[in-house]
């Protein structure tokens, strides 16, 4: 039986906020956490809310060896009136238990995980920063800890959720990126793990970010693993383009992570009747795009940067500049009504916000 209630042990003493133009992304975190314990055969149990510290796990555990674990990413948002919102938070626990089916890790209560995360928001409320942009990042995650070393699933588990004060993606305006086309390192492959979050995929990532990085791009973008023909995402975000006055994004095909940003940008364009398309999309047939002069936009979607225009793209020894390096008209418009509904600015036509004061406590 799952168990259902929230115990909550307060910490003795708040922390101090850090100072609003001081904020960075993922280094401070709040006074508490979430945390729930798996094992066979009790299942998920002992759910509880502590203060934010240190865990302690066996050098043995799992995870350290075999890197069996995944995590979700999203922010919980200031409106306007003072109430704090999440985006779509359904579709991340959604895609934590798909992670986890991938990854052998027993699913984990959908319901009962928003509600946890909502109480533990409710409760950090006053660390949601107020200032343009800036946002609460909350960033659930499942390891694997029982001590052993044979290579199977692990039968224990622990469910974390940490929240962390984030500043603003584009403190100086939405801002297109350069972005260099990975031809040689793949982020994972069809029959992989691409699809799910899970930590693995961000290690294999690192060397080609680390590569393009110190040669002035912003991430890369990923080919993929077979034919290195076919585009597939940048970095951590999915990518769009406009060509010739239909948006086209790479359809999803078991490597690429479906976003929950790239769902709600395709509902969008759909509902303002721009055309658009999930289908394979290769590097040559951007190219011969660029050439005709029919390629018109291209950004990247994620919870982030939300959407992030790309101004330039290095193929090559190609240099693909789209939109004379700036930001497109839909990418434009895309960005001011994402973040103008995340942020209660504008209506919420779509039923995407979810207030976080709406959670009955449980106790
Ligand atoms: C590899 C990868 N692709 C795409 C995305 C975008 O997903 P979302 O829009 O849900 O943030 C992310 C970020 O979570 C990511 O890590």
């Amino acid at each position: 039986m799952e168990e259902r209630t929230i115990q909550v042990d307060l910490c003795s003493m708040r922390k101090e906020k850090p100072k609003p133009d001081q904020l960075q992304f993922g280094k401070v975190f709040t006074d508490h956490m979430f945390i729930m314990d798996y094992s066979d055969p009790l299942g998920w149990h002992d759910a509880r809310i502590v203060p934010y510290q240190p865990i302690t796990v066996d050098p043995s555990a799992m995870i350290f060896h075999y890197g069996q674990s995944v995590f979700e990413g999203l922010k919980a948002y200031l409106s306007p009136e003072g109430d704090a919102q999440l985006f779509r938070p359904e579709k991340n626990m959604q895609r934590l238990n798909r992670s986890n089916d991938r990854l052998c890790i027993p699913p984990i209560d959908e319901e009962f995980a928003l509600q946890a995360i909502k109480e533990l928001v409710t409760l950090e409320k006053d660390w949601i920063p107020e200032s343009e942009g800036t946002s609460l990042y909350i960033r659930p995650f499942v390891i694997s800890t029982e001590p052993y070393i044979g290579v199977a699933p692990s039968r224990h588990y622990k469910f974390i959720v940490i929240l962390s004060p984030v500043g603003a993606y584009y403190a100086e305006g939405i801002n297109p990126v350069k972005i260099a086309v990975e031809n040689h390192y793949v982020r994972t492959v069809k029959g992989g793990t691409g699809e799910a979050k899970t930590g693995g995929n961000y290690a294999a990532s690192l060397k080609a970010q680390e590569m393009v990085a110190n040669t002035g791009y912003a991430q890369v973008l990923w080919l993929d693993g077979f034919e290195k023909k076919y585009i597939e995402e940048v970095g951590s975000m999915n990518v769009f383009f406009k060509i010739n006055g239909e948006v086209v994004t790479p359809a999803l095909n078991g490597s690429i992570l479906e976003g929950v940003t790239r769902n709600s940008v395709i509902q969008l364009l759909k509902h303002w009747n721009i055309p658009v398309v999930e289908r394979r999309v290769s590097m040559e047939e951007l190219y011969q795009a660029k050439k005709d002069g029919l390629l018109e936009e291209a950004f990247g979607t994620g919870t982030a940067a939300v959407i992030s225009p790309i101004g330039q793209l290095t193929w090559n020894d190609e240099h693909l500049f789209i939109n004379d390096g700036k930001t497109g008209a839909v990418a434009k418009r895309l960005y001011d009504t994402l973040t103008g509904i995340q942020y209660g600015k504008l209506e919420d036509p779509f039923g995407w916000i979810e207030k976080v004061e709406e959670v009955s406590r449980v106790k």
